[in-house]
């Protein structure tokens, strides 16, 4: 089994000394210059003896029927560095790291995305998938937060036609994460969850008491046909989930088309503005109340908080098993800026850009 990262004393100096590195490097934040943002080489993950057979490592992997999970995710210049520490978290806490298979979305920078990966992670089994982000501008209308309109955020509506179904539908499940995520769990746990109906698409850690109220317009509530979506079909209890950490069934997905299902919505949000915030809502028009329930640990989200009035997040009670930094404030950035949130220091360790400071792993 590979051993919990579990911060020793000795640890938490070197963070201070990264802290101060950090501030000094005062990373320019523009978008050209971070693709000139190198990364150190992650370790090498060995499968417990337990696991199957490891994937042979490739930067142009077909789908694995032998891979015990596959991972998808999308890439881009702006959060690569999130992403790196992302892959990088769900490789150092599996039994299994040499069977997990990474299926990457990216619509620019392909080739400098592919080389940064190769470069930092030798010896994993991944292919980058290109996304046309004209596919989806078209149904995208502006939301309040800019970061939100990018169209490679709806890319995760779109899995079921960019990832390869080989034949035999590999890959028929998949783990979907955003940037911004850091695991310290095992991997294996979450894509085993149990999808119990036949008409059940995808997983996630709902949240029944949440008031929907806030993610959609006056108009949408005042619609009595729109308004009725939440209480339609089967006693439909409309729980609200974060779209950041989702199981994926991609069989079901494409049996019931519902990539053309949320599209439907976002082409109505075009003609009348239903709600304000992004990719989040026509999930939650779709699928709300009809997802398979996991366990909070698997998503600690809300943890970036506002960067504006430095406002910090706490963790959710209970235990953790993914800690997710959704929000504006990104845990690099404040690092960058001298002024961390608590639990940014639990993100620091996976962080793979090289800095003018050499910063040792121990
Ligand atoms: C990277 O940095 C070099 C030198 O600082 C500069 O000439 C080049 O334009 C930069 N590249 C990008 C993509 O920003
Ligand atoms: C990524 O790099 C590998 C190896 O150089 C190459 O075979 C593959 O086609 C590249 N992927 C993309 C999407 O360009
Ligand atoms: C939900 O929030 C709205 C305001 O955003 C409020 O008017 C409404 O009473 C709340 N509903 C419940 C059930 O708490
Ligand atoms: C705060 O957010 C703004 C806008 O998203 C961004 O430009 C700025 O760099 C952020 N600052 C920090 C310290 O994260």
């Amino acid at each position: 089994m590979p051993t919990m990262a579990s911060p020793p004393a000795s640890c938490l100096a070197q963070l201070l000394v990264l802290v101060i590195c950090f501030a000094a490097a005062a990373a320019d934040n523009e978008d050209s210059s971070l693709k000139n943002q190198t990364f150190r080489e992650a370790p090498q993950f060995y499968n417990s003896p337990s696991c199957p057979a490891a994937l042979r490592p490739s930067a142009a992997a077909s789908c694995s029927p032998d891979a015990l999970v596959h991972v998808a995710m999308t890439l881009d210049v702006v959060y690569l560095r999130g992403s790196m520490a992302a892959i990088l978290s769900v490789l150092r806490h599996t039994a299994c790291p040499q069977s997990v298979q990474f299926h990457f979305v990216a619509s620019s920078a392909v080739d400098y995305l592919n080389a940064t990966i190769a470069s930092s992670f030798p010896y994993l089994s991944y292919r980058i998938y290109p996304f046309d982000g004209s596919r989806v501008a078209g149904f995208i209308s502006t939301s309040i937060r800019a970061a939100l309109d990018s169209p490679l955020n709806y890319a995760r509506s779109y899995l079921d036609r960019l990832l390869p179904t080989d034949g035999d539908g590999c890959p028929r499940r998949v783990v979907y994460l955003d940037s911004d995520v850091i695991l310290v769990d095992d991997i294996l746990t979450l894509a085993a969850t149990r999808l119990p109906e036949t008409d059940t698409v995808l997983a996630a850690p709902e949240y029944c008491n949440a008031n929907l109220t806030a993610y959609f317009t006056p108009s949408f509530w005042s619609n009595p046909v729109l308004s009725m979506t939440f209480s339609q079909g089967r006693h439909r209890q409309p729980c609200y989930f974060n779209t950041g950490v989702m199981v994926i069934d991609l069989d079901r997905w494409r049996a019931g088309d519902y990539t053309e299902r949320i599209e439907e919505w976002m082409e109505l949000q075009k003609r009348m503005r239903i709600y304000e915030l992004g990719s989040l809502p026509p999930f939650l028009l779709v699928f709300a109340g009809r997802i398979a329930a996991v366990d909070h640990r698997w998503n600690q989200h809300g943890l970036g908080g506002d960067n504006y009035s430095g406002l910090c997040r706490e963790l959710h009670p209970g235990p953790v098993s993914l800690l997710h930094w959704s929000g504006k404030g990104k845990p690099w950035a404040r690092l960058d800026a001298g002024r961390p949130c608590p639990l940014d220091v639990l993100w620091a360790p996976y962080d793979l850009l090289q800095t003018p400071c050499a910063f040792e792993d121990s």
